[in-house]
């Protein structure tokens, strides 16, 4: 939901377009976060320069001086629709005002922002960077959702403050210009530094925020700080190690090495550049001056914020990662290299007959003796804990119970301290998840973390948890990072179970069938030519139910999941146990219904479904399992789709393949963005 991206380059040329081209592909990296509407500023005029680039000489009074500016106003650019129709309407701009793309920059430093709007309607005004007003004199790209707003809205406009656009984020940079220009005001010799500023505005804003700030006042720096939202520092100087106070260790010679720094919302926009990053934490100010990065920690409390030296961290992600390599979608990409998510999914997790998960193994005792564990997530995230459910209540014997993370919050439900509170979230960054997450630690729960992105809020803020490594998953309808988090939960009950003597050989068949899961996904992925054609069967249809019970229960929630979000179908994942309560009076001959009835100890039951369902002359496509066809479809009389059995706890894996597949094709065959759906956004950061 809105993705911040920064580049700064320091003693090294860089033309204009160069710098452009940075932005513009840091925002395509991070669309799937919202493509309403995009925006970028940089610099108008190169800075003050003697001689060549190891000469640079920069305004030392730069970071305290007054208006006017010490250099001309940015340049800001901002369009409604995606990132390509911004692309294109900078370089009219640039045309148009007669700026050379060729002309270098030995220090620039630019910001840009991808939307996904939440106030106001996608339009050039309500596009970031928000601004102060005239002279773009302090320009702010945010992501996340300033609470009190409305409050600060009020205060600035008795002030003086025009507000231009209808979004949370305009407060920003005018509550910086007038933090700045309150230093300023009378006899004039109250100098502030940029973090100063940066450091008063957030002592005012309550919710959640990454933020990157640019003003002409302090050129070419930048200052980046967060709460809740995720934001990511990336270093391409070899040397980098770790960031130490400010200019306390670093001469006047290691200030002048070139350097290029990146802020963003994801490791996938910085992972082409460098593999060396910082996440940055909570109420971290990261300021960026003459190359040198600082960051100090603020404190509400506290009136001077302190500096802290950070370390950086080393990405283990392949540029590949971020490509759509010989696909035509990320979607279909996603889907199809599930054998290999799976595999680094359990990579050094499996030894031998056992499951090794290191950021639990401290942990397990405790939730071996917890009353209950309680499964948290939102829409995909919840349908993988619901997959992994039943495995974990019969091998640790713990009561499991399942919640939305939005209802949980709504009914402020019962979380206790003997509870294990397990959150799963993708993205890590979902704000439902993570307000729950806050409320099951005061509660005093034990907090297990289960997530794809490294660095996330969900990672940090919990007590234990395992990363599922699916790698970068840009398509925004999740499919890869779901097969992941069933496969983590199911190594999660495990290695729960791990005490029990009387589970020994059911845990080591499981196991057995977690080393052969990629290899049976790569067999169920050849169905694709199948499921397109049973695609072009449905594409007209107004709707479609899908009806599992059991370990597939989940599965038929998440397939009906995928078609609603991508092929903008209606569709409706049952019980279907609960088919005869209410259900069954919509079928006819033309509603399609998907039954999954692949073979476990609800197969017999599924069987009478069907029966119930052909009865009443329905559209049915029954999922079996192989050699079971003329079982469960007497006489060809409905369509099949055949998959490999495996263990009952690891069928959801295989199941869902199909279903992400014909929602895929339906999308591709209705005419639809697949990868950007309409209104969604990959990380849902608001309430
Ligand atoms: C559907 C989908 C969403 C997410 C949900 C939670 O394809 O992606 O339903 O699963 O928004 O997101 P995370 O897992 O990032 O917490």
């Amino acid at each position: 939901m809105c993705g911040i991206f920064a580049y700064l380059n320091y003693n090294v040329a860089r033309e204009r377009r160069y710098i452009l081209e940075v932005l513009f592909n840091g925002l395509r990296r991070l669309e799937y976060r919202g493509y309403d509407s995009s925006g970028v500023a940089i610099d108008s005029d190169p800075a003050p320069l003697k001689g060549g680039s190891a000469d640079v000489v920069l305004d030392e009074d730069a970071a305290t001086s007054r208006p006017p500016y010490n250099s001309p106003p940015p340049l800001m650019f901002r369009q409604a629709g995606k990132i390509e129709s911004l692309v294109g309407s900078v370089y009219t701009e640039v045309d148009a005002m007669d700026l050379n793309l060729e002309e270098s920059f030995f220090v620039h430093a630019g910001i840009a922002h991808t939307r996904w709007a939440t106030h106001g309607v996608p339009a050039p005004r309500n596009s970031h960077p928000q601004t102060s007003g005239e002279y773009n004199e302090f320009l702010v790209v945010h992501n996340g959702i300033i609470t009190n707003y409305e409050v600060l809205k009020e205060t600035l406009i008795r002030h003086g403050f025009i507000f231009e656009s209808d979004t949370d984020t305009e407060v920003i940079p005018k509550l910086a210009k007038f933090v700045f220009d309150k230093a300023h005001d009378g006899d004039g010799d109250q100098m502030v530094t940029f973090s100063q500023v940066v450091i008063e505005v957030i002592r005012q804003l309550e919710g959640a925020y990454a933020l990157i700030f640019k003003s002409p006042h302090y050129p070419n720096e930048l200052i980046a700080c967060k709460r809740g939202s995720t934001l990511l520092l990336g270093d391409v100087n070899e040397d980098a190690k770790n960031y130490t106070p400010f200019h306390d260790a670093t001469s006047l010679a290691e200030n002048r090495k070139p350097k290029e720094l990146f802020f963003s919302s994801d490791l996938c926009a910085i992972v082409e550049h460098t593999k060396k990053y910082l996440a940055i934490e909570d109420d971290e100010v990261v300021h960026i001056k003459d190359g040198s990065v600082s960051i100090l920690k603020f404190d509400y409390g506290k009136e001077k914020p302190a500096s802290v030296q950070r370390a950086l961290s080393f990405l283990e992600m392949e540029v590949e990662q971020i490509k759509k390599g010989n696909y035509d979608h990320f979607m279909q990409k996603e889907i199809h290299e599930q054998p290999h998510s799976l595999t680094t999914t359990m990579r050094g997790r499996l030894k031998d007959k056992s499951v090794i998960l290191g950021g639990l193994k401290d942990h397990l005792k405790t939730i071996r003796h917890s009353r209950r564990v309680v499964f948290i997530g939102c829409g995909t995230s919840y349908n993988a804990a619901l997959a992994a459910r039943p495995f974990l209540e019969e091998l640790s014997g713990i009561p499991v119970t399942m919640e939305i993370a939005s209802d949980l919050l709504d009914r402020e439900g019962p979380i206790y301290r003997e509870d294990t509170a397990v959150f799963v979230s993708q993205s890590g960054e979902t704000a439902d998840t993570l307000l729950a997450l806050d409320y099951a630690l005061e509660n005093g729960a034990l907090c297990v973390g289960i997530t794809n992105t490294v660095g996330s809020a969900l990672a940090r803020k919990t007590h234990c948890g395992v990363h599922i490594n699916a790698g970068c998953e840009i398509g925004v309808a999740s499919t890869k990072a779901y097969t992941s988090q069933i496969v983590v939960m199911t190594m999660m009950a495990l290695a729960i179970g791990d005490d029990r003597i009387s589970n020994q050989a059911r845990r080591e068949s499981i196991i057995d069938g977690l080393y052969k899961l990629p290899s049976v996904v790569g067999e169920v992925l050849k169905l694709d030519g199948q499921i397109n054609d049973l695609a072009k069967s449905l594409i007209d249809a107004q709707s479609l139910l899908v009806f599992g019970r059991g370990y597939n229960y989940a599965t038929a929630l998440e397939g009906a999941l995928k078609v609603k979000e991508v092929a903008l179908m209606h569709s409706e994942g049952m019980l279907a146990g609960e088919m005869k309560h209410g259900p069954l009076a919509l079928v006819d001959e033309t509603l399609p219904i998907i039954v999954i009835a692949t073979r476990d100890s609800c197969f017999s039951k599924q069987q009478s479904v069907i029966q119930q369902l052909r009865a009443r002359k329905g559209r049915l496509v029954v999922m079996c399992s192989e050699g079971d066809a003329s079982l469960v479809c007497p006489g060809g009389s409905c369509r099949v789709i055949e998959v490999p059995q495996v263990a009952d706890c690891l069928q959801p894996v295989i199941n869902i393949i199909p279903l992400q597949l014909l929602a895929y094709h339906l999308t591709v065959l209705r005419g639809f963005d697949v990868d950007q759906p309409r209104n969604l956004a990959k990380s849902v950061t608001t309430l």
